[in-house]
């Protein structure tokens, strides 16, 4: 099957045929249908983040299950199923506190499968899987775990159900279920990509006042509108902590949320959110950077400061409930999803994404 292949830091991917095994105990066998452009992946390009290379990148994806693996349960062929790139295992420490999202065994064990080992190979070369999806591909091998099937009886559109995988939970849990805006409360989103887009989506579906939409490209701004923004502020222009004091009366916001991933970002999120406000860092920085960050205003002004992964959101309970929220009309991925692509076209998505093109981009399998 082709897969896109990263085997060097700085260098494009690699779309070729890579061979997969069958799926062993506990894993499924899924043919994706599409995967969506998330900056996530670009991190790992760039060397701004690290995986064991070479890997198969991809983790924000849905399918069409194939085959099972013995022992398999939840899952049979012929669902439609949403790809988590946190399978829980459900008995570690963190599962057991409920919160799925940061599997200690998953983080353990990072692109391989639970059993240390890999099921794309490139000849006698093991290929990672990233996040346990690895879906730039045509088929993929998962855990069970990670596999979470769309109740519906008919599938819906494969480019949205993807979008379920990541930057949707992200970005509407990170307003949802991490920050928990209030009603009424002044919202500021620093960075309006696909996940930046989403937490303006979980703003308004929690009812906030104002939502501040904060880019460095008016296009972003504007298309933000469609979503529930109701201010826009370019940090391009002029500084968008003044900016945004300015649009909240001198208070700053209620809460803040980082979603580029800098530490210039970061400080800005967090110096342009308000006394008792709650600024939320969902942009993952590169490796090594530091936030610098006022120690005293911290304290005086009660503020909080704090991350999310994978916006807080339990994949197996939480995805469900997204889809149900997208065909009640709540959840406009409709129009989030601009752009198509194949996956040989997959090295041109990012650059799309890097060149500031608005909404979501997904690769869509035949
Ligand atoms: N925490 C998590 O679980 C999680 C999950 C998914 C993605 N992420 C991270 O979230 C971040 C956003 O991902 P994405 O796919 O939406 O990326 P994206 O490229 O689609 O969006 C980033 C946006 O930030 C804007 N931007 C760039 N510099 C800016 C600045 N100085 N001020 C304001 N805006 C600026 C860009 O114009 C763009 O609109 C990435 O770092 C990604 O790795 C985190
Ligand atoms: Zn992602
Ligand atoms: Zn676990």
């Amino acid at each position: 099957m082709k897969a896109a292949v990263l085997y060097q830091y700085g260098q494009p991917l690699v779309v070729e045929d890579v061979e997969l095994d069958e799926p062993k105990a506990g894993e499924v066998l899924v043919k994706i249908g599409a995967a969506g452009i998330c900056r996530s992946d670009r991190h790992f390009m760039h060397g701004d983040a690290h995986i064991r290379l070479p890997a198969v990148l991809g983790h924000e994806g849905a399918g069409t299950v194939e085959r099972v693996g013995p022992g398999v349960t939840t899952t049979k062929p012929g669902d439609q199923v949403i790809l988590s790139f946190v399978p829980a295992c459900g008995r570690c420490q963190s599962c057991l506190e409920g919160r799925s999202n940061i599997c200690d065994t998953h983080m353990a064990t990072g692109p391989f499968m639970y059993d240390g080992t890999c099921r794309l190979h490139k000849g006698r070369q093991s290929l990672h899987h990233m996040g346990k999806v690895a879906c730039f591909a045509e088929y993929a091998v998962v855990p069970e775990t990670g596999c979470v099937p769309v109740p519906q009886k008919t599938p819906i559109p494969m480019d949205k159900a993807a979008m379920i995988g990541c930057c949707v939970p992200t970005g509407v849990g990170a307003a949802l279920f991490s920050a928990k805006v209030r009603a009424g409360s002044t919202v500021a989103v620093v960075g309006c990509g696909g996940v930046g887009l989403n937490v303006i989506m979980g703003a308004k579906l929690a009812n906030a006042g104002k939502i501040i939409a904060v880019d460095i490209r008016d296009g972003q701004l504007e298309f933000a509108m469609k979503f529930g923004a109701t201010h826009m502020v370019n940090a391009a222009d002029r500084d968008p902590v003044a900016q945004v004091k300015e649009l909240t009366g001198g208070r700053g916001a209620d809460y803040t949320f980082e979603v580029f991933g800098s530490a210039e970002t970061v400080k800005a999120a967090y110096d342009m959110c308000g006394k008792s406000g709650i600024v939320t860092v969902v942009g993952i920085a590169p490796i090594g950077d530091e936030a610098s960050i006022n120690a005293v205003d911290l304290v005086r002004n009660e503020k909080t400061l704090r991350g999310t992964y994978y916006g807080s959101a339990r994949s197996r309970v939480d995805m469900p409930t997204l889809v149900e929220m997208y065909l009640a009309g709540k959840l406009n991925l409709d129009d989030l999803v601009v752009r198509h692509y194949t996956l040989d076209q997959v090295n041109e998505a990012y650059d799309d994404m890097d060149r500031g093109e608005v909404g979501r981009g997904a690769i869509m399998f035949p």
